[in-house]
């Protein structure tokens, strides 16, 4: 018997329970299930994170693509962010399981309310008389269905926009009127102000379970509202919060969602939970925000400085904070996410495929912001006190800039830190610095200013209509429409001279992309300017820069601007390859990889991607696979001009965090409706993938926490390292005598003649040794009324020496031996003290202290044994004559 089956005599208690039984139901009502999407949404770059069971549904709802099913349920898991600086309450959450039935143009209100009053009073079976529906103003029909399922009017309510009206999600997007659930915990728990007795209080009596939503319209940037093609049903219910009500419980914090961590934390923290109402609010911060970078990162989000990166840094910074405040010790963090993972990890099995990789972005992340967190907050602490003593109370955006960037304080906690004590921050001064710190990130990353001038110096040419015209031709005659010199307008320049170029149109490319500048020459009546790099200081303006190489040049001249020819083709088949290479490595690996960085230049391309682990040799070759059948079934290279939002919609991949204008240009690799590669791009390529001949991936590393690095060749550049590659085969297969084929068996045979003739010499060493140490026992002098025996001996590693140190010791059975011998250029001790010296205090550790002391050392080790490195080899013996006075009871 399922669980759900069992529901219908005994309701479903446990959260996993009750996401079964509510999948099982619609599933029974005919819903295809579809399995939780990522918290990281799919080519929709207008929304940050998943934020709803509908998410997914998008563009079945648009009439967009067709909806595999018309019936759908789901357990979404989902992330928001308008509520951190809440979470700690007992009611806020960050990340959350959405349960949600769907239908694309198929029941609407009737059964989707039906369904759902059916679910919670006959599965759940909540007493009818704590529930209550609320429907939009207008709505009589939802009004009529709730009230013919015997909902009293006394507990039904008409609400406006802003409780009954749902989406769109992000800035656009579909929307609808819609109606709830809520339940009541009683009038015990009320606020009791006018007011309190009806959902619409916030005061916590009420807690809305599920919302419908009857989602209608389309509402686009400028909030207009368009009908869609059929209206639809999108409904949400929180699992944590029907846990709640199904366990008895007020607060989704108390039940068996959260209990076993709160439980795990308090226990790491030394202490209980429920004891103390500000180490509980601590603990729920950890336990909620660990919760949720487990599954953030697990879905491909890794820590940065902005975007989704960024809120993943936030909370986990601000649990290590409030970690701190619960008594806990750094690193906790990654225990809890464990536990998270053994919890959950049945469900979202994505969490144990992952399990590695979120610990270690965790620990790094972790370690990274408690090293600092004790330094920034003695900082903070000062600039409050400064604060108090001036009498504003608030922190000076200096002040708050300088916590973020050197301590690593996100601003909103530094916000939440300063509210906690009465104050408030300078927020606009905070962003005036971090707009600052950008402006020279930018000024020293992107384009160097100072001696070529500001970017002022550009703007005049800003609305001069410029145009770039190479996408179809490398060579273009064109009017020069400005010249600087050192950074400053000049009317012209002459042989010699440094300048930059800028021409009314032209066929070079400025970097940008990741695509490096194009290079060339520039031939007007004058002269002619060698180019060596092509650049975009600002939208809309291209210069040209480089060197007049013979006679002058002048504003006004025509010439003739041809690009590098053979270098761009090296480079728009690096950039094809470069997209070719994204979309096998989405194939390959799944779609969380996303593009975090590319450089595309004529001799090589590197692409850095989203991804926790290293790929393994079998995947890098399947990518590689991928990307050379494409380039050898020699399909077409087509980009098309879209308003951005259909280009998104076409599945064309953008990148969140990307500036995209309201016009794109998207770039498809192979077909139309199936493209194999679909970005927005406004780099140069090949026509046809033929052209590209070969790629080949050369290297495979990490760049930073949870981000992969592939470097790849393509043509010339590809032809040229496999010649090379098997010149080098070639090459050491002749010094080896042997040919390519037989290298592998050659080399083997080599190791194993190594191998043996490695052990012969060392028993040979050994050999040698114990002869030169049996002379030594002749040397046994008596030193403080023991057996002291100081030599140097003919070791080469410290393993030796300790053998030969144990050999004597056998022999001489009560002594304290002290040996020496210099190790890699370097003298080394190794002293041993026999068990019955021992007793009588002898102890090797302070002995070798001493006598590594004279060749400039230092080490220790236990009564019986130590070891020491020195300084100066030319003290070893030295070191050894002293030995006897150094031997003496501690
Ligand atoms: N989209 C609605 C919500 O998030 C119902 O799923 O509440």
């Amino acid at each position: 018997m399922t669980p759900s089956q069992a529901s219908r005599s005994t309701p479903p208690t446990t959260s996993a329970d009750i996401r079964q039984a509510y999948l099982d139901f619609f599933q029974q009502r005919g819903h295809k299930l579809r399995a939780s999407s990522s918290l990281v949404p799919e080519g929709d770059p207008t929304l940050l994170f998943t934020t709803a069971g509908m998410v997914q549904m998008k563009d079945y709802f648009l009439g967009r693509t067709k909806a595999p099913a018309p019936r759908m349920t789901s357990c979404q898991k989902c992330f928001r962010t308008t509520d951190i600086d809440s979470v700690g309450d007992s009611k806020h959450l960050t990340f959350f399981e959405m349960l949600g039935n769907f239908s694309v143009g198929d029941y609407f209100k009737k059964e989707a309310v039906a369904w759902a009053w059916e679910f919670v009073t006959d599965v759940l079976k909540l007493p009818k008389e704590r529930l209550w529906a609320t429907v939009y103003l207008d709505d009589d029909e939802a009004y009529g269905y709730w009230r013919a399922l015997g909902v009293p009017e006394e507990r039904m309510r008409r609400y406006g926009e802003s409780d009954n009206w749902w989406g769109p999600p992000g800035d656009e997007g579909p929307c609808g009127p819609c109606s709830e659930i809520h339940y009541d915990f009683g009038a015990e728990y009320g606020c009791g102000k006018p007011g309190c007795g009806e959902p619409s209080c916030p005061c916590g009596r009420f807690v809305e379970l599920w919302n419908l939503v009857f989602m209608q319209f389309y509402q686009d940037k400028q909030k207009k509202r368009t009908p869609l093609p059929k209206p639809n049903i999108d409904t949400g219910a929180g699992l944590e919060r029907f846990s709640a009500v199904q366990q008895g419980k007020r607060t989704v914090y108390d039940t068996d969602v959260f209990q076993p961590l709160l439980r795990g934390i308090a226990r790491l923290a030394g202490t209980t939970y429920d004891k103390d109402e500000s180490a509980d609010y601590a603990m729920r911060v950890v336990a909620e925000h660990a919760r949720g970078v487990t599954f953030l990162i697990a879905d491909g989000v890794t820590p940065g400085n902005e975007g989704r990166g960024y809120v993943l840094r936030r909370i986990l910074r601000r649990a290590v904070r409030f970690g701190k405040k619960a008594g806990l010790k750094s690193p906790f963090v990654g225990q809890i996410a464990q536990a998270v993972i053994e919890r959950m990890g049945k469900q979202y099995p994505e969490l144990v495929r992952q399990r590695e990789s979120i610990l270690r972005v965790i620990g790094e992340e972790e370690t990274r912001f408690s090293e600092t967190l004790d330094a920034g907050m003695a900082i903070l602490n000062e600039s409050l006190l400064d604060a108090g003593i001036r009498g504003d109370h608030t922190l000076l955006g200096t002040e708050v800039f300088r916590l973020h960037d050197t301590y690593g304080f996100p601003p909103e906690l530094t916000e939440e830190i300063a509210r906690e004590r009465g104050f408030t921050i300078d927020r606009a001064g905070y962003e005036r610095e971090m707009e600052a710190q950008r402006e020279r990130a930018r000024a020293s990353t992107k384009f160097t200013v100072g001696e070529r001038g500001s970017v002022d110096a550009y703007q005049r040419f800003a609305k001069s209509g410029l145009r770039f015209v190479g996408y179809d031709t490398k060579r273009h005659k064109s009017k020069v429409v400005g010249i600087l010199a050192g950074g400053a307008p000049v009317q012209g320049a002459e042989k010699g001279q440094e300048v930059e170029v800028v021409l009314q149109e032209t066929p070079f490319y400025a970097e940008g992309g990741g695509q490096v500048g194009d290079t060339g020459v520039l031939r007007g009546p004058r002269g002619v300017i060698q180019v060596t790099d092509t650049q975009r200081p600002l939208a809309d303006v291209f210069i040209h820069r480089g060197k007049v190489v013979e006679g002058g040049v002048a504003v006004g001249d025509s010439m003739d601007a041809e690009v590098d020819a053979a270098r761009r083709d090296d480079i728009a088949s690096n950039h094809t390859g470069t997209h070719l290479l994204h979309a096998a490595l989405r194939k390959v690996l799944g779609p969380q990889v996303r593009q975090a960085g590319s450089l595309v230049a004529p001799e090589r391309l590197r692409f850095d991607f989203s991804q926790l682990v290293a790929l393994a040799p079998e995947e890098l070759s399947q990518v590689q696979a991928l990307v050379n059948d494409k380039v050898r079934q020699d399909v077409p290279v087509r980009y098309k001009v879209l308003p951005y939002a259909q280009a998104v919609a076409e599945g064309a991949l953008a990148f969140f965090g990307e500036k995209y204008g309201d016009e794109v240009r998207v770039v498809e690799v192979d077909g139309d409706a199936d493209a194999f590669s679909r970005e927005l791009c406004g780099g140069t390529h090949v026509a046809r993938t033929g052209v590209i001949g070969l790629c080949l991936v050369v290297s495979e590393s990490s760049v930073g926490s949870g981000m992969r690095r592939v470097e790849a060749l393509t043509g010339r550049a590809a032809e040229a390292h496999v010649q090379s590659r098997l010149g080098l085969l070639e090459r050491v297969a002749r010094q080896l005598q042997a040919t390519p084929d037989t290298l592998d068996a050659r080399v083997k045979a080599l190791q194993d003649e190594l191998d043996k003739e490695r052990k012969r010499a060392s028993a040979l060493e050994r050999d040698v040794a114990k002869r030169a140490v049996e002379s030594l026992l002749a040397d046994v002098r008596q030193g403080d009324g023991v057996n002291v025996l100081a030599a140097r001996v003919p070791a080469s590693t410290t393993e030796a020496l300790r053998e030969t140190g144990d050999w004597l010791k056998a022999k001489l059975k009560s002594c304290v031996l002290v040996m020496g011998a210099v190790i890699e250029e370097q003298p080394r001790f190794v002293v041993m003290v026999t068990p019955d010296l021992v007793q009588k205090g002898y102890h090797a550790g302070d002995i070798v202290k001493k006598v590594a002391a004279v060749a400039g050392g230092g080490g220790g080790g236990r009564p019986e044994l130590a070891q020491a490195g020195g300084k100066q080899k030319d003290k070893l013996d030295e070191a050894l004559r002293l030995v006897p006075q150094f031997v003496k009871r501690s």
